[in-house]
């Protein structure tokens, strides 16, 4: 293809295009994986309820305020931030650095799918896949694990390599409703095992968790709160330069309001979907095989490839194929939130190049940005999550007592100053930018005004005002430091 020809920052081809997109990039690893586990380690009901609340009055207002950002300026992160306020430019790079180190280990735990799709279509052939030892096997595998995040990573370029209509949107298109449809095959599978009704009620009678044993004791409100609204704002893809990039691909047309609702409670959905295949699988198989209730594994990240894997494994061959259609299923979710990070990237460059009257490749810019995201995520697949000898604080030469949750690994490393502070930093400066700053003398809300408004007949400007202002900036700032202290271990919450 001519390069020249090639529409460089290019549209969404459609609507649906659009809202299967931004889905897509909402709906990942944080659902699947994150969800079931967190809901797991929260004892059920009280988390999804403190989860939906901060969903409507902290992360919708923040999803409308990025499509916004993102139409109004026709920017990336970078430069939309600029546009609005020079005070504030600075949070825009935050918004491109966070992604970039999502991906580092993204990468790699989308490697991981792959990987999981190999051991069980061996187990079709085999007579059944194996369980939860090939964990085990796999972290001590450097090569294994950088082989294949290196493919993961290829799928993902070349998505990215399509462009925004010929590459994003349409992948999401065929990959979102394919996911849906596994995630719901998954589901009826998981309810006719015997006893999966006990996951429902640990998931849905509040107190069961801790009566029935799977867990000693319900955690405080305040550390309920703090790990959902983690998860909230992870799941949503806010404070990433995601949401921005995508809004900044939309026609004036879009009525990006209704975009905001329909994203947000897509990805709720999704997310307790995810909890309703998953957490009663894991039930009812620890259950069946005489594991005791309070080690079936459902509050942890082994959640995932450890206990559904031998949920999979003691189904023999059968099991096999529900493995498969389970990682590709979570595969589909990793590529479509991975590439809306490698775009939020990308286009930083690209409207770099722009401002400046220059024009440069995307496809070089793509290339560019994805190679070295695989070298740095090299690291961090190597390391296999802290087995391989060479965790941070190894590599820096400190003691092992000084471990705390961000040196285990260098997965955790990495994750620590995306998802731990510049996310929720970002996310809380952009509601107090939009909410309190003015551009000469004017509030920033009055240039975002027609944006919410638009083709929206509802009531919903008072009250994205109203959570911009007050409740979205004191949220983000709790979750700020719920996080802080999370990875860290201080032990404030
Ligand atoms: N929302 C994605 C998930 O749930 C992760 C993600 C965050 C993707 C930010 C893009 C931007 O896994």
């Amino acid at each position: 293809m001519d390069e020249k020809n090639v529409n460089v920052r290019g549209s969404w081809g459609s609507n649906i295009g659009f809202l299967l997109s931004a889905i897509g990039s909402a709906v990942g690893l944080g659902n699947i994986w994150g969800f079931p586990y967190k809901m797991g380690k929260c004892g059920g009901l009280t988390f999804l309820l403190v989860y939906l609340a901060l969903a409507i009055f902290v992360g919708l207002p923040i999803m409308l305020a990025e499509l916004s950002l993102g139409r109004n300026t026709g920017c990336g992160p970078v430069n939309a931030y600029k546009r609005i306020s020079k005070k504030f430019k600075w949070v825009g790079w935050l918004a491109v650095i966070a992604p970039f180190l999502i991906m580092t280990f993204y990468s790699v735990l989308g490697g991981y799918c792959i990987w999981y799709i190999i051991i069980n279509l061996i187990g079709i052939f085999a007579g059944g896949p194996a369980g939860s030892a090939s964990f085990g096997a796999m972290l001590t595998s450097p090569i294994g694990q950088i082989g294949v995040m290196i493919l993961f990573m290829l799928i993902c370029w070349l998505i990215n390599m399509g462009g925004v209509a010929g590459g994003i949107e349409k992948f999401n298109k065929v990959g979102m409703p394919a996911l849906a449809i596994m995630l719901v095959i998954i589901i009826i599978r998981a309810w006719t095992l015997p006893n999966a009704g006990e996951g429902l009620k640990f998931m849905f009678v509040p107190g069961y968790a801790v009566k029935a044993g799977f867990i000693e004791k319900t955690p405080s409100f305040i550390s309920i709160l703090a790990t959902a609204g983690g998860q909230m704002f992870f799941s949503l893809s806010l404070a990433m330069g995601a949401m921005i990039t995508y809004g900044s691909y939309l026609g004036k047309g879009e009525n990006l309001t209704k975009n905001s609702i329909i994203i947000v409670i897509a990805d709720t959905l999704i997310a307790i979907m995810a909890g309703l295949a998953v957490i009663p699988a894991a039930v009812a198989n620890g259950i069946n095989n005489g594991v005791p209730v309070n080690e079936i594994g459902l509050s942890g990240p082994g959640l995932l490839f450890k206990t559904l894997q031998d949920v999979f494994a003691n189904m023999g061959s059968l099991g096999g194929v529900f493995g498969v259609i389970f990682f590709v299923l979570v595969l589909l979710a990793a590529i479509s939130s991975a590439i809306s990070l490698i775009e939020a990237v990308s286009v930083t460059f690209i409207d770099h190049a722009s401002a400046k009257g220059k024009e440069i490749s995307r496809h070089r810019t793509v290339t560019l940005v994805s190679v070295i995201i695989a070298l740095v995520a090299c690291l961090v697949a190597a390391d296999g999550l802290g087995e391989n000898g060479f965790a941070p604080w190894q590599f820096f030469g400190m003691a092992e007592s000084k471990i705390a949750g961000w040196n285990d690994c260098w997965l955790d490393f990495m994750d620590v100053w995306s998802e731990g502070i510049a996310m929720p930093l970002g996310a809380m400066l952009c509601a107090i930018m939009i909410g309190w700053e003015k551009i000469d003398g004017k509030p920033v809300f009055d240039r975002l005004k027609g944006e919410v408004e638009s083709g929206y007949s509802g009531k919903i400007y008072g009250f994205w005002q109203f959570c911009l202002r007050y409740v979205t900036p004191i949220g983000m700032f709790f979750i700020l430091l719920a996080q802080v202290d999370g990875f860290f271990g201080f032990g404030w919450f």
